[in-house]
């Protein structure tokens, strides 16, 4: 039996730019239920300049979507998250950053880059983020203009402490040639923590894991791929270290 976990969704309803409405966001959770998922982590945009977006918010309709869940007697469970914009100033709010990690427990924080350069001073915040205790799980690290010309960057983090998400689409080459070949690159160096599916809605940015889980297998090994969406995840929102290869 599956117990997959999707760390990185955007299924709560009416939040930001994903689910629209409890009726979406059911319907999504029934394509990743089909495609094997137990456990969506909800991790709504937060701190974006484009969406205003709180705690109490985010509380809410968490609320409202497991209600909805046990009506409709889907066997599926979600859990609070966040995808937390990068500010320099970020690790400055230990209690804002600690309330926006994963699960709420305190030690993982799914972070969002700005998409067109690396911030000069990421590895002081990365720095600042695990000296609290926090570890920053770089989502979607294979979309970055910067990373995608100098993937040594990702290395350096990850050298640092820091852990990589990728998005599922991206491997399969849903999301382009760039973001392909640097899942590739990064798969085969052993840099990918999670692998999630940044799930929009339930047709074009849709949830879905198994094709790319196959595809990392091919690269990885059928056990280390599904680590990837069982293993790590499961132990990143209970909490608990996950093994690194640097
Ligand atoms: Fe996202």
């Amino acid at each position: 039996m599956n117990s997959w976990v999707d760390l990185h969704t955007h299924v709560l309803p009416g939040v930001d730019d994903g689910a629209a409405d409890v009726d979406v966001s059911l319907a999504m959770l029934r394509k990743f239920r089909d495609d094997g998922v137990k456990t969506v982590v909800a991790t709504p945009h937060f701190l974006h300049p484009h969406f205003k977006v709180s705690l109490e918010l985010v509380r809410d309709r968490l609320l409202r979507l497991q209600n909805a869940i046990t009506e409709e007697g889907e066997e599926i469970s979600v859990c609070f998250g966040a995808e937390v914009r990068y500010r320099s100033d970020l690790a400055s709010n230990p209690e804002l950053v600690r309330s926006l990690t994963l699960n709420e427990t305190g030690k993982y924080l799914l972070l969002e880059l700005p998409f067109q350069f690396a911030p000069p001073e990421l590895p002081e915040v990365v720095f600042a983020l695990l000296s609290q205790g926090v570890t920053p799980i770089l989502a979607h690290a294979e979309r970055y203009t910067d990373f995608q010309e100098s993937p040594e960057l990702i290395e350096d983090l990850v050298r640092r402490g820091a852990l990589v998400q990728v998005t599922a689409g991206s491997v399969v080459g849903q999301l382009g040639r760039r973001e392909k070949k640097l899942s590739r690159w990064l798969l085969k160096r052993n840099l990918v923590h999670v692998l999630a599916s940044d799930a929009h809605d339930p047709k074009v940015r849709a949830p879905g894991l198994r094709k790319a889980v196959q595809e990392a297998g091919g690269i990885l090994g059928k056990e280390a791929a599904v680590g990837l969406v069982q293993d790590n995840p499961t132990r990143i929102i209970a909490g608990e270290p996950i093994p690194r290869h640097l």
